[in-house]
Formats: structure tokens, C-alpha cells, sequence
């Protein structure tokens, strides 16, 4: 058809046609919405071609002159390329393209700054602009990701039913809500990266124990994941793990995972978690463990010239396997709570510096389906949510504080048997101290205190007495 009869037809607008793109864009048109699409690179449209069917009403155009000519007024534009530089190139050619009142969602993982300040900038020029989180890789944007928009509450509202009817869907509804104001939906998706760093690091923790410690092979191990998968673990993450492990090499016929390097790579969404929760001074110890963890695995050659120096862990195990297998299967449940805990309260702290008024209740809902960090356990949290708005922790309410008490004993198990066989097990071990800290009324904090004191006469507050104090400590 002519592009003249098209022109301003198409209901939403799709920018980047790599795999996930296209894939959303396919989504979208499954669901009855027009879509236009462009991707700097022809060969990406082509594809798109190829994959349409004839009920999908998408066009290709080959340039953004033409994409924007396509788009119902106002117009709506979604982005998904590259963080950084590619969607800044995106916007800076789109916005003479555009019209007051045109809205541009950026569906990336774009830190949450550039979010904040091209929120700003755009709107000086009268357009909408929001960053939205999506989670579920390329199978999640073909059948329904997870889907975190914050940003300008009236861009949300038009383009609500086209996002809640391509995300996945729960019991608890659409897997999509307004997150918040600013960049809300772009922190909101970066904190679950965080937690899916931690949750991932932990099941590895959990693969050693039992691969090295108790030279499980991968057919048994993926039983055990399996099993842990029709429990209180289920989730994507369990699920694929045990995928994993029964995946066959197509080389050598043994187990795939035997054959891949133990050196993790990363886009760094895991890393600016913590380092935001370190600039609001929020205690996130089970995503610092992970994201160092994947530097330290990096490093393989490092590792393994200090393993012939110093001799690696011998990893000898003299108890019963079953009970560590049961052991590790609740001290991972309480690991996931802990990681899910510190998340949150990120987000909490996070919500008040920023202004994003964020809802926990909305965004464990948002994240029961179609993302990577979807759980089954994230369904008792949202309750949690519910019951208790205001809770500082998640792990103060009762229920989820009974989950804990009745695991702690065995994620203080694990820890004591991953010492003991010289296995690292930094993520269990980060989050079995914030359990105990956080419960600690009383911490040795007060030496910390005098030390400073004594050191640099940074004065000290006291137990009985209101003001600040200093002692002349060496004055003897
Ligand atoms: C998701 C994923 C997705 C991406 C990760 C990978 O929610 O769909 O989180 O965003 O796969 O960013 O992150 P790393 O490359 O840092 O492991």
C-alpha cells in the first residue's frame, strides 16, 4: 500500500528490530495494534518480514522521516537499542521529527540519570518522554514481559492498554503498572537486575555445593533443581537452571555446562545497583557479592595461577548429601527472601531521595510474571506489601519472618559446611550477616565509634546522655 494512504494510521511506533524488538513488535501486532516500525539496519525490517504473518499490521519504514509520517498523532514512540549513545543518537534524530505533546518511551536499560535528564530537556521542547524497564529476554517480549514505565503519569495513560495487553499476564493482572515519576521505571527495572544477579549468584552457590562438594553430575543435579522447582523455589530462575543442566553438548554429547568457561560477563545494570545503594547508603550485600563475584570469576587466569600457588579448596564433604541437599534448598528460599528484602528496601529509600513515589505492593505485582526474577515468593511479599505499607523491611512482617526463622538454622548450616570445604559461598555467606545484623539490636558499632574518636577526635554519641562527646583517649 502507498505510504500515502498509511499515513497517520499506525497506533504505535517501534524503534530497534534486534531480537527482543522485533519480538515486541510482533506482540503488540498479535494484539490487534498497528505498529511501525524502523531499525537503522535494513537487514532487521527484512527479518521482520520474514517472521510477520499476513494478520499482522506492521510496516517497516526505511527512515525515521517516514516512520514518524506513519504514526497516529499524538504520536507514540518506543525505543528499545542500546544504552547509552545509541538512544541518545535516537532521540536527538527523532526530535525535530516530532510534535508537542509526541511521547517517546525508551524500553532499554538506560541508567536512571539519563532518564532524569532527558525527561528534562524534552519537555522544555513540550514532548512526553518515559523510561520503561522490560524483563523476559526475547521469549518474554514475544509473549509477555514484565513491563516497568514511570515517567509523565499522562504518557502512561495513553499508551496503558496497548502495554497491559502485550504484558505477561498473572492472576494478579497485567504485569505492567506506572511505576513513579522521573526515572522510576528505569530504577525500578535496574534493581531487578540487582536482584537477579544475586538470586543467579546464589543458585551457583548452590551448584558447587553440590557439584564440587558432593560431585553431583548434571543429570542429578538437574532432578534436584527440578524438585526445588515444584516448591517453595519456584521460579524462572530455578527452572532454567535445571534446563541448564540437562542440556546435552551438541560436540562432545556430554553435559553442555561442562564445557562452558566459568568466567561471567556482565552490561553492568548489577553493578550500578550497588553502586547507587552505596550513594544512598542502603545495605545491599547479597547484590555486592554477586556483582563482585562475577568480577572475580572474570579474572580465570588469575584464579588459576593462585590455585597452583596456593592450592584450591578441597571441597571434602564427611556429612549425609541428602540433608545438605535439603539444607541448601531452604537456605537458598531464605537467600532469595534476603536478596528480595534488600531490593526492596533500596527501592523504598530510593522512592524518597528521588521523588518516585513508588508502591513495593506494585512492584512485587509487576514482578510476579514475565520477568527473570519472577517467583513464586514474590507472591506472599506483595501481600506483605499489602498488609504493611509503611514496613521499613520486608522481612519485619510476620509471615515472612517465619519463612526466615524456620530456614535460618539451615542457611546456617550451609554457610558452616561451605567453610568448611573451602567452597565460596559469598552470596549465602553476605546474606546469613545482614540476617544477623539486621536483627541486632545492639552491634559493635560503639568501637567503631571510639576508634574514630581516638583517632581523629570525630566525637561519639552515648547511651545516657543527649550531645556529642570526645575523649581525650591517650591523655594518661
Ligand atoms: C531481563 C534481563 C535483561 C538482560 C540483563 C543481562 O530482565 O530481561 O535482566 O535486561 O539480559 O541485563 O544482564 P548482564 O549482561 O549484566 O548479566
Amino acid at each position: 500500500m502507498p505510504e500515502q494512504q498509511l499515513t497517520g494510521t499506525y497506533d504505535i511506533g517501534w524503534i530497534g528490530l534486534g531480537v527482543m524488538g522485533r519480538n515486541f513488535a510482533l506482540n503488540l501486532a498479535d494484539h490487534r495494534f498497528a505498529v511501525a516500525c524502523h531499525d537503522r539496519d535494513p537487514r532487521q525490517a527484512d527479518r521482520l518480514q520474514k517472521e510477520k504473518s499476513g494478520r499482522h499490521a506492521i510496516a517497516a519504514a526505511g527512515d525515521l522521516p517516514a516512520f514518524c509520517r506513519l504514526l497516529r498523532r499524538p504520536r507514540a514512540v518506543l525505543l528499545l537499542v542500546p544504552a547509552g549513545k545509541p538512544v541518545e543518537m535516537v532521540i536527538q534524530a527523532l526530535e525535530p521529527l516530532l510534535e508537542t505533546g509526541d511521547l517517546i518511551i525508551d524500553s532499554g536499560n538506560s541508567h536512571f540519570s539519563d532518564t532524569d535528564r532527558r525527561i528534562a530537556r524534552l519537555a522544555q521542547k513540550g514532548l512526553h518522554f518515559m523510561g520503561m524497564g522490560m524483563s523476559g529476554g526475547a521469549r518474554g517480549a514475544r509473549q509477555g514481559p514484565s513491563l516497568m514505565p514511570g515517567g509523565p503519569e499522562e504518557g502512561y495513560e495513553r499508551v496503558r492498554p496497548v502495554l497491559q495487553a502485550a504484558a505477561a499476564q498473572t492472576g494478579a493482572g497485567a504485569c505492567v503498572a506506572w511505576m513513579g515519576h522521573g526515572s522510576a521505571g528505569h530504577y525500578v527495572k535496574m534493581v531487578h537486575n540487582g536482584i537477579e544477579y544475586s538470586l543467579m549468584q546464589l543458585i551457583a552457590e548452590t551448584y558447587d555445593l553440590m557439584k564440587r562438594g558432593l560431585g553431583l553430575r548434571p543429570d542429578e543435579l538437574q532432578r534436584v533443581y527440578e524438585r526445588w522447582n515444584r516448591g517453595g523455589l519456584n521460579s524462572y530462575l530455578i527452572e532454567i537452571t535445571a534446563a541448564v543442566l540437562g542440556q546435552k553438548d551438541e560436540r562432545s554429547g556430554g553435559p553442555l555446562i561442562d564445557r562452558i568457561l566459568d568466567a561471567a560477563k556482565q552490561k553492568g545494570t548489577g553493578q550500578w545497583t550497588v553502586a547507587d545503594a552505596l550513594q544512598l547508603q542502603v545495605p545491599v550485600p547479597s547484590i555486592a557479592a554477586a556483582v563482585m563475584m562475577r568480577h572475580l570469576s572474570a579474572d580465570k587466569a588469575q584464579r588459576e595461577e593462585t590455585a597452583r600457588m596456593l592450592e584450591g579448596p578441597r571441597a571434602v564433604f564427611r556429612g549425609d548429601p541428602p540433608i545438605l541437599i535439603d539444607s541448601l534448598e531452604n537456605a537458598l528460599h531464605a537467600g532469595f527472601l534476603i536478596t528480595f528484602a534488600q531490593g526492596l528496601a533500596l527501592l523504598r529509600q530510593a522512592s524518597r531521595i528521588y521523588g518516585y513515589q513508588l508502591n513495593r505492593e506494585t512492584v512485587a505485582r509487576v514482578w510476579t510474571g514475565g520477568c527473570i526474577i519472577r517467583a513464586a515468593m514474590l507472591e506472599p511479599i506483595r501481600a506483605a506489601c499489602v498488609r504493611h505499607p509503611e514496613m521499613p523491611g520486608l522481612l519485619t512482617d510476620p509471615e515472612l519472618g517465619r519463612q526466615m526463622q524456620t530456614r535460618q538454622s539451615h542457611l546456617r548450616e550451609v554457610v558452616r559446611t561451605a567453610a568448611e570445604m573451602e567452597l565460596p559461598a559469598p552470596g549465602l555467606m553476605a546474606a546469613l550477616a545482614y540476617w544477623d545484623a539486621a536483627r541486632s539490636g545492639w552491634l559493635p558499632a560503639n568501637l567503631i565509634m571510639a576508634q574514630r574518636d581516638y583517632f581523629g577526635a570525630h566525637t561519639y554519641e552515648r547511651i545516657d546522655a543527649p550531645g556529642t562527646f570526645h575523649t581525650q583517649w591517650d591523655a594518661t
